[in-house]
């Protein structure tokens, strides 16, 4: 919070302004177009981590990709953040699926986390819940200049592809239909009406039959949709 109220206050300080009331005056009246993503920006929350939360990805596998008999499974991560949660997915598919066709649409609201994620580079000491197999299969140490981090494999990071979607707006026409879709630690964020709105949304991409994924932290817990709770914060499409 602390970091979030001084990177405010370093743009109340470059536009000489005294109040946030003032900031979100001039975020909203449209004469700095490229404020508005910069706010959104500094304001959400992209706290993520390789492999959170296993046990969805020992679910992933276990029920649904060693009995994966289609013929391409689509996968969306649909609050990507920094990129941990697909790449992660993606070293699961990689590994299950080998050179079957599969693919993962990964998409955040925030660009500066994107750019992240498409480098794909990220701090060794950020990996305490990937096992050596996958660090040693599908990541490349850093040397010299690089040493404490590494990237993920370009053969892994070329599954993933990376844009911009507001789960709050219209989604892009051609998403076209996923088997799996991850939403997690997202809806915290907002109040059940919007969370209601989104999941709706949201599932409108998902096949019939398809799993949907939500983080152990958060509930569906009164809210219409057409989902059926297999185990808490996994779902399937009905
Ligand atoms: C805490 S991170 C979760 C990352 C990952 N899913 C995980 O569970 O580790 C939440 C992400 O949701 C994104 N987010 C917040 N509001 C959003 C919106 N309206 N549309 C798309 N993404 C949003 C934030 O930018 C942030 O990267």
């Amino acid at each position: 919070m602390t970091m979030v109220a001084s990177r405010l206050a370093k743009r109340l300080l470059h536009y000489g302004l005294h109040s946030y009331g003032q900031y979100y005056q001039l975020v909203k009246n449209g004469q700095h177009p490229h404020e508005f993503q910069l706010m959104i920006n500094i304001l959400t929350t992209n706290e993520t981590y390789f492999f959170r939360e296993p046990k969805h990805f020992e679910y992933v596998q276990e029920h649904l990709l060693k009995k994966w008999r289609g013929d391409n499974f689509r996968l969306w991560s649909a609050a990507s953040s920094t990129g941990e949660e697909s790449y992660s997915l993606a070293m699961l598919l990689t590994k299950n699926l080998g050179m079957k066709k599969w693919e993962i649409f990964a998409s955040d609201i925030n660009t500066e986390v994107l750019d992240v994620a498409r480098r794909g580079v990220y701090l060794m000491n950020r990996l305490e819940n990937m096992e050596q197999d996958y660090l040693d299969k599908y990541c490349l140490k850093g040397v010299r200049s690089q040493d404490g981090y590494f990237r993920v494999d370009e053969k892994v990071r070329n599954r993933v592809q990376f844009d911009q979607v507001n789960l709050k707006s219209q989604l892009p026409k051609n998403l076209g239909l996923f088997d799996v879709i991850f939403l997690r630690n997202v809806l915290i964020y907002f109040d059940k009406e919007t969370k209601l709105d989104i999941v709706r949304r949201v599932i409108s991409v998902l096949k019939p039959g398809g799993h949907f994924f939500i983080s152990h932290a958060e509930t569906l817990h009164g809210l219409t949709v057409d989902l059926r709770m297999i185990k808490p914060s996994i779902y399937q499409k009905l």
